[in-house]
């Protein structure tokens, strides 16, 4: 139907360290799928600063953006194919916003479970940014007419305004293929990650427990550490699936396991179904340390030379507005702004 050519589009926020959540739920995929497109993969900085979280401190901000790019390329995202930068350096992102904030209905936005998550009670105190939020996303795909959009489940209902805005606009303009309808790439049991400490949430940056998430820097002690003490009940491992039945904790362990060996759940039930968590967990955590620990290393050593993480933040904001620009000034056109 549409004649839009493949291209994906995805992004993090640069706010605290990333964990093992956003490695198996988003960046794995990022660096799989760098074979199979054209990628373009952002550090959404101006989505950080839409809670006090990314607000008030500079330095934290800045350092936590150098940071959040030296992890996507210490797990293989390659800047040389890739186009990798943030979003504050393409001035086309927030330009595409405030048009989105005109096509977006209010009714859309009190829609957003993650934004009534994110406030809890206290609505009126978050700010307006936070709750636009999912219009800049949808901007940040739609600038650059992306079609793919690798992300984790929880990002499913922005995806699907992402949509809703495109389709919109579209037909607002009477222009049906003008933007495509991004589609959300999600994939394997690595898409939901729970918390090391309670198996119904999802593990998470804002958590105040260090221990119910495993960091990409975490060192081994500490990763061999917090799954040693992870959460599980006192039965062995199910011998299949139906034995996860009221026992999300011992399901999560096992769903990161499939993840990080690339292999399925059937597949580590065969081999540790009917043995105990001490000696299971004791084989996932040498397993996380294998497939961490040399990203945490790279990490830090790209994390020793920041200019060079700048330069190549600032070539990949300029191959990015050489896609967006013209784009922009087609969007500038179809609305009528002269110029
Ligand atoms: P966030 O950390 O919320 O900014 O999310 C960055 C990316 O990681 C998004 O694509 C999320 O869907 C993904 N992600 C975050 N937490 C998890 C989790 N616990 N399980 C799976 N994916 C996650
Ligand atoms: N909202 C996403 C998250 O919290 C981050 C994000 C911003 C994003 N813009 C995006 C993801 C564009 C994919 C595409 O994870």
């Amino acid at each position: 139907m549409t004649a839009h050519p493949n291209l994906i589009l995805s992004g993090m926020q640069p706010t605290n360290t990333l964990h093992l959540g956003n490695y198996l739920g988003a960046l794995k995929n990022w660096v799989k799928l760098q074979d199979e497109m054209p990628c373009l993969y952002c550090v959404v900085d101006m989505h950080a600063i839409t809670q006090d979280t990314g607000y008030r401190h500079p330095k934290e901000l800045a350092a936590a953006t150098r940071e959040v790019t030296a992890a996507y390329i210490a797990a293989g995202v390659d800047p040389g194919r890739s186009i990798l930068f943030n979003q504050s350096q393409v001035p086309e992102h927030a330009e595409l916003a405030w048009i989105f904030n005109c096509v977006g209905r209010l009714g859309w936005l009190d829609r957003m479970t993650q934004f009534k998550e994110k406030t809890g009670k206290h609505k009126e105190r978050a700010s307006v940014g936070l709750y636009t939020y999912p219009l800049l996303m949808a901007a940040d795909i739609l600038v650059y007419k992306a079609t793919h959009v690798p992300v984790g489940e929880d990002q499913r209902q922005h995806l699907e305004l992402s949509r809703d805005i495109a389709q919109k606009f579209n037909s607002d303009y009477d222009l049906p293929d003008f933007f495509p309808l991004p589609e959300p790439v999600i994939v394997g049991t690595g898409t939901r990650v729970m918390s090391l400490r309670d198996g119904t949430k999802k593990m998470s940056k804002s958590d105040e427990s260090d221990y119910s998430r495993i960091n990409l820097t975490d060192d081994v002690d500490t990763i061999a550490q917090k799954i040693r003490k992870a959460r599980t009940d006192p039965n062995p491992l199910p011998e299949n699936g139906k034995g996860f039945e009221g026992r999300p904790e011992a399901e999560n362990l096992v769903n990161i396991y499939a993840a990080l060996s690339d292999t399925s759940r059937g597949d580590v039930l065969a081999k540790f179904g009917g043995r105990q968590f001490s000696e299971f967990k004791n084989e996932l955590a040498e397993l996380a340390v294998a497939k961490l620990t040399p990203i945490a290393a790279e990490m830090r050593r790209l994390l020793t030379d920041p200019a060079e993480i700048d330069r190549i933040l600032a070539n990949g904001a300029e191959r990015a507005r050489g896609i967006a620009a013209p784009i922009m000034t087609e969007v500038k056109q179809v609305i009528g702004f002269v110029g």
